[in-house]
């Protein structure tokens, strides 16, 4: 039966790094309380002009493209996940696709936030599954530094996130010890307010109670973004942190456990567990709560911070360059985020 592995991997991070103390200079924290609570050191923020997601993006695919031993004209699809678009529309992938003078491929973007990569992986898995294409470029970039609330109003949320991006070439396999097993999807949608950026968008209001966006008076039009939005500074994300984490240590134990009794597999048989780098106090608090060894479970927040979609494929990439991952090992990537959205996969590296 064909299955899906990756075949080539790669990442990209801006080389600008700031540290937990470069935040001091815009808003009212500590390089103890970030740490404290998130296990934070340092992220990577991208050029202001001259990087965007899709550029982002295109560095981590002319690696991962590379590494397969391929040209950009063997890709025959884009899935292409960020929560961080360079437009509103069209996507990021018809973006890389011409940055990258790609054929006229089919070009897919997913908008599934810290989960995003995994639905992107599952969705190429699919494709390659039944045999419609032979070389499908998976990519997660996210430029969170140009949409965040830099003062102490948007503290809680603006020191997790990070800039960077990572991205695979998915190919068929037959070979019976390698490659996806298994994808695992979910979602549950009635805490979407709990973690989210409402503003650009339609809703006038529809889902809360508490109004969360102003607009201006007006008969027709200038609702999607208006000047009492900006001037209100309501076109950041929200994030009630405390009931993230909760549902998180819940729903990742979950869906790795799941990943793994579909597939005959106990937690001792991982190799390495990729968690989403959401904070360093969840992927430890699974850790504990599967009774992994540190050796099973990598973590890479430390120096990068959340990079949402980027995140799984950003670890997985450093993991394999530091000889973490051999063929054959067991290779389980989780993630949970906004939406609420989770997601797994097992795969054979
Ligand atoms: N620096 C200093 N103080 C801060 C900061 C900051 N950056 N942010 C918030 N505080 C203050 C608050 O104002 C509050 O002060 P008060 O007690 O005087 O009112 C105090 O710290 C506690 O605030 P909480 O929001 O309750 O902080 P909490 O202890 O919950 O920690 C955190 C916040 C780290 C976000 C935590 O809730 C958490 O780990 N949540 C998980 C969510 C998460 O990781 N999200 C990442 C993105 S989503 C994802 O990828 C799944």
């Amino acid at each position: 039966m064909v299955k899906s592995k990756i075949a080539g991997i790669g990442m990209y991070v801006p080389q600008r790094v700031v540290t937990n103390n470069d935040l001091l200079k815009y808003m009212d924290t500590s390089d103890e309380w970030i740490q404290e609570r998130t296990g934070i050191k340092e992220r990577r923020y991208a050029h202001r002009t001259e990087e965007t997601t899709t550029t982002m993006g295109v560095e981590a695919a002319k690696i991962a493209i590379e590494r397969a031993g391929i040209t950009p004209q063997d890709i025959d699809f884009i899935v292409f996940a960020t929560l961080s678009p360079d437009y509103y529309f069209p996507g990021c992938g018809v973006l890389l696709q011409r940055a990258m003078k790609m054929k006229e491929i089919g070009a897919l973007d997913v908008r599934n936030q810290c989960s995003g990569f995994l639905y992107a992986l599952s969705v190429a898995d699919q494709f390659i599954k039944t045999g419609m294409y032979k070389n499908i470029l998976v990519v997660g970039s996210e430029k969170h530094s140009f949409g965040l609330d830099f003062s102490t109003r948007g503290r809680n949320i603006t020191v997790i996130f990070g800039d960077g991006a990572g991205a695979v070439v998915l190919q068929p396999t037959e070979d019976p010890n390698r490659g996806i097993l298994s994808s695992h999807l979910h979602s549950d949608g009635e805490s979407a307010e709990i973690l989210a950026m409402y503003n650009p968008g339609t809703h006038a209001n529809h889902w809360t109670n508490e109004p969360v966006a102003e607009f201006d008076n007006a008969e027709i039009g200038q609702m999607f973004l208006s000047h009492a939005i900006i001037d209100k500074a309501q076109v950041f994300p929200n994030m009630d942190g405390q009931a993230v984490f909760k549902k998180a240590i819940i729903k990742f134990p979950e869906v790795i456990m799941e990943s793994l009794s579909v597939n005959g597999y106990s937690t001792a048989d991982i190799k390495v567990l990729i968690p989403h780098q959401a904070n360093l106090r969840i992927a430890q608090f699974v850790q504990q709560k599967l009774k992994l060894r540190d050796d099973q479970v990598y973590n890479n927040i430390q120096k990068y911070g959340n990079t949402t979609a980027a995140s799984i494929p950003i670890a997985l990439c450093e993991a394999w360059e530091e000889g973490k991952i051999k063929e054959g090992d067991l290779v389980c990537l989780a993630a949970f985020g906004s939406g609420f959205t989770w997601a797994s996969a097992l795969m054979k590296w």
